[in-house]
Formats: structure tokens, sequence, C-alpha cells
């Protein structure tokens, strides 16, 4: 049966249980919509991350053959170790800048394959590690205006203390970054160093099984200053100042969830009401151990994710269940404050052409749901995002996802070709008629310090039903399913006042303290019966 047929034979008997048991058949309907923004991006996007002037730096590696789209100036790159092209005069990272969809060809001087990321606290992306070359490096892109002439700089001063290769960053209260293991290091270092050697971890050792498994770790600064470090199925509560293991957490039973097993993992938003004091990570999909070993098997995906409180005394993983199966599913914290998990696959793992079946519907998990009742399947795209492919969230509340490429230099014939399309995906809350709740901030603060008071104004087409919700979200650095120094916070909003005109002035508490919300540019979502309005990139510290 083609896939087709199949949607609306289920969309035909979810439809029929519905009015049998007499519940609106509403949530039979897949939902959200899909739109090719640009047809020739000139590379696959293996690394993307969205800039505080809205724009998206695609980045891929540089050792992949020729891309198509020409480096800047008639520029070339000469490597005699490349392992495709010795001179190469083409772009392996680009800029997107959405709206007008532009696209503009950047320039990487050493190899980006496999590396990680973070936006720093004034804006700019600083980037690390990768292989052969760029194994050691640190290179900066400080973005501008759309229009501008940003480009990618390579730091002369500053290098990676060991080789990251896969490594998971994550931005820290103090403005460095920790940059975690990798396929070359079972420690940790910060960026910049100031002169700290890296700080050794067995666990990620530990974690490395026979076909890896420990690679991109999956990391997240918690309210109480450690790092929670998944690797593999298991996770530990990390001091990154005295270098100590606070605690380990139990097992999480089925497969195995890091590279090349590709599940994902997000930290669920932290509450003003509790304080920012509780933290629950959610980790999604996987690939069965093995997959990597017998890639000819393709191996049936993981179809569950576990949920743990990890702030709790004695937290257990809670076991649920995906719609379908799924492995190298990016997992999204939308406006909403809801999971979007997206892109991937329901066989093999990992690697070059090691799955086979695209999963092409995103689901929908919505936290505070009762058990059970989380999951929703949504619109289909037509274009396959397995390995080497991204995610991520726009201000405008779409969902821009690139790439995928599961070849080891461009391939545009076959089976899953090198796909250069770039996607946005429109979730419901984007759609027909619920626009009329959709706020519009008009007035928002560029700058908001810790602790402090501040105002935001809005209209609305419909008088608000009690008060507003402000979430802000931070702009990750999304590689290989995870979405690196991703959070969000659901503020405090203290007052709400209808103004002459019809707008409406709301007062809310900024985050209390760098702990909660390193300094950095966030996008601040004002949302109104479940629907966001369009964010505002507001500097936080
Ligand atoms: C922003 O911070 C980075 C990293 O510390 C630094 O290299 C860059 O020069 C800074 N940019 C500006 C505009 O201050």
């Amino acid at each position: 049966m083609h896939y087709n047929d199949v949607k609306y034979l289920w969309i035909a008997i979810c439809i029929g249980i519905a009015i049998l048991i007499g519940v609106t058949p509403r949530s039979c309907v897949a939902q959200g919509s899909w739109e090719i923004l640009v047809h020739n991006a000139g590379i696959a996007s293996m690394h993307t991350a969205v800039t505080h002037f809205g724009t998206a730096v695609l980045l891929d590696r540089t050792d992949v053959g020729a891309s198509k789209i020409a480096l800047p100036n008639g520029n070339c790159r000469n490597d005699p170790n490349d392992l495709s092209l010795k001179r190469d005069c083409t772009a392996h990272s680009v800029l997107f800048t959405p709206g007008s969809n532009g696209i503009r060809p950047l320039t990487i001087a050493t190899d980006t394959w496999c590396s990680s990321g973070q936006f720093v606290s004034n804006g700019t992306l600083v980037q690390t590690g990768g292989d052969f070359d760029g194994n050691k490096k640190v290179r900066y892109f400080s973005p501008c205006p759309p229009g501008g002439a940003c480009d990618w700089v390579e730091s002369k001063d500053q290098n990676l203390q060991q080789g990251r290769w896969y490594a998971t960053n994550q931005l820290l209260p103090d403005g460095r970054q920790a940059v975690v293991g990798g396929r070359d290091s079972n420690a940790v270092e910060f960026i910049p160093s100031n002169g700290q050697a890296p700080l050794d971890l067995p666990f990620l050792r530990h974690t490395r099984d026979s076909q890896m498994d420990n690679f991109y770790p999956f990391v997240h600064l918690l309210p109480d200053d450690n790092l929670f470090i998944f690797a593999n199925k298991d996770s530990i509560l990390y001091n990154y100042k005295t270098n100590t293991v606070v605690r380990d957490y139990p097992t999480l039973p089925g497969e195995p969830r890091n590279y090349p097993s590709a599940g994902s993992s997000v930290m669920l938003p932290l509450l003003a009401s509790q304080e920012f004091g509780v933290a629950q990570v959610l980790v999604c999909g996987g690939s069965q151990f093995g997959a990597f070993l017998k890639p000819s098997a393709f191996s049936p995906a993981s179809q569950t994710c576990g949920r743990m409180t990890v702030t709790d005394p004695n937290p257990t993983w809670t076991i649920e269940n995906m719609p379908t199966r799924r492995n190298m599913g990016d997992m999204i914290l939308l406006p909403t404050r809801d999971v979007l998990i997206i892109n991937g696959a329901s066989d093999g793992c990992q690697g070059w052409g090691n799955a086979k079946t695209p999963v092409l519907n995103p689901f929908l998990y919505k936290p505070s749901a009762a058990a059970g009742k989380r999951f929703s399947t949504l619109t289909a795209t037509t274009i396959p995002r397995v390995y080497h492919s991204t995610a991520n969230l726009l201000p405008d509340g779409r969902i821009l996802v690139a790439g995928s490429n599961t070849h080891q230099f461009y391939t545009f014939t076959g089976n899953f070709p090198t796909e250069l399309r770039i996607e946005a995906f429109s979730p419901a809350y984007l759609s027909g008629k619920k626009q009329k709740y959709r706020p519009t901030i008009v007035n928002a603060p560029a700058f908001v310090g810790y602790n402090s008071r501040f105002t935001i104004t809005v209209t609305l087409l419909t008088a608000p039903k009690g008060l507003l919700e402000l979430n802000l979200a931070s702009a990750p650095f999304v590689t290989h399913s995870f979405a690196q120094g991703q959070r969000m916070l659901n503020l405090a909003v203290t007052k709400q006042a209808r103004r002459a005109g019809g707008s409406v002035r709301i007062t809310a508490t900024a985050p209390p303290n760098a702990v909660i919300a390193p300094s950095a540019y966030y996008m601040l979502f004002v949302v109104n019966r479940g629907i966001p309005s369009v964010g505002a990139w507001v500097h936080v510290g």
C-alpha cells in the first residue's frame, strides 16, 4: 500500500472509532503543515544554529566533496589531506535568512565533521572540534543583521586541549562552555580554558561499548549548577567544578540512546511556579544494540521514551511508548512547552546507509497531559531526513528542517540522495482559525537583568482568558539528533493590564540567575490559549 493510502485508511478508521466511543474525531486528522523554503541550500546541514538576528548558520564538513555553492569571492581551500578534493572552491557552511529565504556562502577553513558548539553571552557562536585539521579547532561566528557580511573566524590564540569529535557542549553560568566527551576524549574541558586542564571523567569510558554508544552524550545544565550527563543507557549528576560524580541515576531500560544509536533528549521546561528547581529529562528513541555492528539487518528502532525527575532524591525512569519506532529523531521544545519529535528512521542506526525506513511524521508530546495521552502524530513530510539532518525552532514558531546525507561524499543519485532542500514545519498553532488568539509583541525589552521585573506589551484580537504565558527559549546548536544547550523557562507573570486601544501590558520576572539561564540571547514567546506570538530576542544577563 502507498503511504498516503495507509494514512487515509487510518484517518477513516480513527474517525469511525471516535464516533463510536463518542469523542470528537479531531485528533484523527494529522496536524501541522510543511513547506519547502529552499530547493538548493548548497550544502546538506549536519549542524544548524539560529542566531539572534533570526538567521540560521548551516554547517557541514569540509571533506565531503564539492558542494553546490561556491565559496565567496572566488576563494578556494587547499588541503593535501582532504578525503575528497585537495583543492575545493565550494562552501561547506551557509547562512540562511528566513523570510527572504536567501542563502549566503560562508567560509570554513578546517574540518567541522561531527563537531559541537554553543552561542555565548554576546551572541557569538563558539564552535569546537571536528576531524583531521579541525580536531582541536575553535571557531567563531559573530552574527550580523541580514545583508551583513559576517563570516567564520578560526581562532589563532585558542585551541582545544584534546581532539574533539562527536563531543557535546553546554554553556555554563560563568559564561564558558563545557565540552564533554566525544570519540577522542573521555574528559571534560572548558572554552576558554583559563589555564584549566581537561577533567578526566571515567563515566564516559564506562559507557562505551563495542559499538561505541557514548558519543554526543546528552548534557543538560540543572538548576543546582551540576551537569546531567547521559551516555548509552546511563546517566550521572556531575559537578564540573570539583570533577566529582554527585550521583548515579538508574539505567534507562531499552536500547542504547547515543551515537550510533541516536535517541534524543530534552530537559523539560523549568517553571517559575516551582522556583525553577524541578528538572525532568525526557529521552526518546534509539537503536537496537548491534544495529551498527550488522547494518544489513536494519534492526527495528526503539519505540520507548524514558522520563525522570532528575532533581528528585530517588528518581526512576518512567517508560512511555511513542506512536511508532524512531531513531535519529530531533527533540525540540516548542514555544507552547510541548516537545516535538521530528526527523529520523524506524530501523537501523546512524552511519552511512544504515537506515532504510524514514519516519516522515513528527510526533507531538504534551508533557502536562495524562500518561498515555501525551503523544499525537502530526502531518508527514515527503522528504526523508535521516542521518546528518537537523531541526531548529525559529522565532516565528516554525521548525527549520535541513540536511540528511547518509553518504560519505555528496551523492545525488539513488536512494536517499544528499538532501539540499530546506523545509519548514508549521505546527498546528500556526494554522487557521486559532490565529485570532495569536498575540503580537509590540514592545519587549532588548535586555533583562537577572531577577528583574520587566514589562512587555502585546496586542490581541480577542481578550485573553486569564494570564498570558511567557516562555523563554534558548537557541541551541543542533547536530546528530541532539540540541546542545537547549533549555526553556516558563516565567512568572505578576501583573497583566488591558490598556486603552486593546493592547495588554504584562509584567514578569526575569530568570533568577545564570544557573537557571546562562547569559545569552533567548527567544521570548507570549502564549495565549496555546497559540504563541512571534518570539522576541531578549538578551538575558
Ligand atoms: C563575543 O565573544 C567572543 C567569545 O568570547 C569573542 O571572541 C568576540 O570577540 C565577542 N564579540 C564581541 C562583538 O564582543
